[in-house]
């Protein structure tokens, strides 16, 4: 693997799924992989899970890791070729990659979109700046629109729990919230459950809240929450803001906040969220706190996905 943005990265997802369980089972059995190698994390927006799981994972490959807070600790940075620097960016992003290049053999970055500019954001400029400048592989942290290392965490999540012959139904549901968020979450889960193929996959949100179809792909639409729930194996909660009127709350129905009540006709389904959730608001306490929740174990998973994709890269990278 070259780079790790999305899943046409990946040559096949069963199997780095695989290579992230053989990981989860024996954590230090490739320590030599990243010796005499840096891993440069850089931040533009804030991270909990993201920041400390991909440390671990580097450090259990052996890698050195440098984190890079560039929003707040570097200079502003210039995204935009050809423009007269006369305003508040000191450095351009030709050379800032390029300078972070030189010191590090792999590079991770974590961008947010603007919510602003549908094109710009869908264009994936801030990352496809830093891919294009830095000379060295590069690992998403989250973009604008994806987040591939909480998606494949989800993918190996799914999949350390179903032993059942059939497929499970896997049900994606928007959920309410108080601040427009990106669409990154939910459009990534669904491009990584079509191309995983071993899920029956349903999205349900309020009209509106369509996805990219880029994304959701051949995914089942199904606007009323409670019947896309019946059944369910596993359910996916997100938030998620409006791609059609870009970046807009045009519903903030509280009846779809996730409830034991809306999970009664669920196939006892597990609970998931890539954190952080705003409880009360996205889903109740009683969900988050009863026995269906792996949103920790979830959370637990985010090490093995970064390690099985570093290790990639160390192996096939250059
Ligand atoms: N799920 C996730 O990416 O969490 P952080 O934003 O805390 O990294």
């Amino acid at each position: 693997m070259k780079q790790f943005i999305s899943t046409e990265d990946v040559p096949g997802v069963p199997r780095l799924v695989d290579i992230a369980l053989d990981y989860k089972k024996n954590p230090h059995k490739d320590k030599g992989l990243g010796e005499n190698k840096t891993l440069g994390m850089i931040f533009l927006n804030p991270s909990l899970r993201t920041r400390l799981s991909t440390q671990v994972a580097a450090r259990n490959l052996g890698m050195e890791v440098v984190v890079f807070n560039i929003d707040k600790e570097g200079w502003q940075l210039e995204m935009n070729d050809g423009v007269v620097m006369n305003g508040n960016t000191s450095e351009h992003v030709r050379e800032a990659a390029a300078v972070m290049g030189q010191y590090f053999d792999i590079m991770a970055i974590r961008t947010f979109p603007g919510l602003k500019d549908k094109q710009e954001d869908y264009s994936e400029k801030y990352i496809n700046q830093f891919i294009k400048y830095a000379g060295v592989p590069v690992v998403s942290l989250e973009s604008a629109t994806l987040h591939p290392l909480q998606s494949l965490t989800d993918v190996i999540t799914i999949k350390e729990r179903w032993t059942a012959p059939r497929k499970p139904k896997v049900v994606m549901t928007w959920a309410p919230h108080v601040k427009a968020l990106p669409q990154a979450v939910p459009n990534s889960f669904a491009q990584w459950m079509n191309a995983w193929g071993e899920v029956d996959f349903t999205i349900t949100h309020p009209e509106g809240y369509e996805l990219d179809p880029k994304f959701s792909g051949s995914a089942k639409i199904e606007y009323n929450q409670e019947k896309a729930l019946e059944g369910a194996d596993f359910v996916y909660v997100k938030n998620w803001s409006s791609y059609q009127d870009y970046g807009k709350i045009i519903n903030s129905d509280p009846a779809w906040m996730v409830t034991n009540e809306r999970l009664k006709n669920t196939n006892d389904a597990k609970i998931m969220h890539c954190l952080p959730v705003r409880r009360n608001v996205v889903i109740a306490d009683e969900v988050l706190d009863g026995p269906n929740s792996i949103v920790i174990p979830e959370a637990g998973n985010r090490v093995w996905a970064a390690q099985a994709v570093l290790s990639e890269i160390l192996k096939n990278g250059k």
